[in-house]
């Protein structure tokens, strides 16, 4: 799938709710769309949750897609945005240590930097897609440090300006786009991104169990694939909500 990328589409707003929401209203006018702002105020993360976005410390961003057919290859949209975006930081940031993390993360040094959550919406019978990714850029006010296992640009000597990412982001799209259109590939290319190497032995949590095993990387259709002791392999669907997976 290929899409019609705009020239001149970037489009920044001070503050914005969701610039989700905001990519949406846009493809009603037009056939693709970048969206961004550094103050978000009701941002959503995956899994139901909120995403803070206090002025000036989160990058908030959002590629809109034009409406179309049902892509029966929406799995691929988060991947495919963690690559992306994780190969644009690389340049910026070549001794930051970056990896991937399923289903939609982006990890510096091991912590999580960036989340990408794709939504759907019908048009008639056509339908948009957006990809959001928020980034962190500096720890939240009153807070010393970032949650648990997370980072955010400012712990980098020289961190990049948000300007600078989305606009590395949306000229390198076009390129990436072509990606889209061969699961297979876009799922190696991930992996080759991916802190955890093929047949690593892991500890899995998912579905209500927890297993040890050994990572098997990402089957076609984007299920996270571990084999368990038993030889028995266990393909993990993005949507599963209790998902942990650990090095053993
Ligand atoms: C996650 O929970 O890891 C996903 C976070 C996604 C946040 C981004 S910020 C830009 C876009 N707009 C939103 O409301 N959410 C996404």
């Amino acid at each position: 799938m290929i899409f019609d990328w705009p020239p001149h589409g970037l489009i920044h707003r001070d503050s914005a709710t969701s610039t989700n929401d905001d990519a949406f209203a846009l493809l009603q006018q037009q056939p693709a769309c970048l969206v961004w702002t550094t103050h978000q105020t009701a941002g959503r993360g995956s899994r139901g949750r909120a995403w803070l976005s206090p002025a000036g410390h989160g990058l908030a961003l959002s590629i809109g897609l034009a409406p179309g057919p049902a892509p029966p290859d929406q799995f691929c949209y988060p991947i495919f945005a963690a690559v992306a975006l994780c190969d644009v930081l690389r340049r910026l940031v070549p001794d930051g240590d970056w990896s991937v993390k399923w289903p939609n993360d982006l990890l510096l040094n091991g912590r999580k930097l960036a989340g990408i959550l794709c939504e759907s919406r019908w048009f008639g019978k056509n339908v948009a897609i957006v990809i959001g990714i928020g980034v962190n850029l500096k720890r939240h006010p009153g807070m010393d440090e970032l949650p648990k296992g997370y980072a955010a640009l400012d712990i980098l000597a020289e961190p990049p300006a948000a300007e600078t990412i989305v606009r590395r982001l949306y000229y390198s799209l076009p390129a990436q786009f072509e990606a889209l259109a061969q699961p297979s590939l876009l799922m190696a290319a991930w992996q080759q991104r991916c802190g955890f190497p093929l047949g690593s032995p892991v500890t899995l949590t998912a579905n209500g169990r927890t297993l040890d095993g050994c990572y098997e990387g990402l089957n076609h259709d984007g299920n996270l694939k571990v084999r368990d002791q038993h030889n028995r392999l266990h393909l993990i669907q993005q949507t599963c909500d209790d998902f942990v997976l650990r090095p053993r």
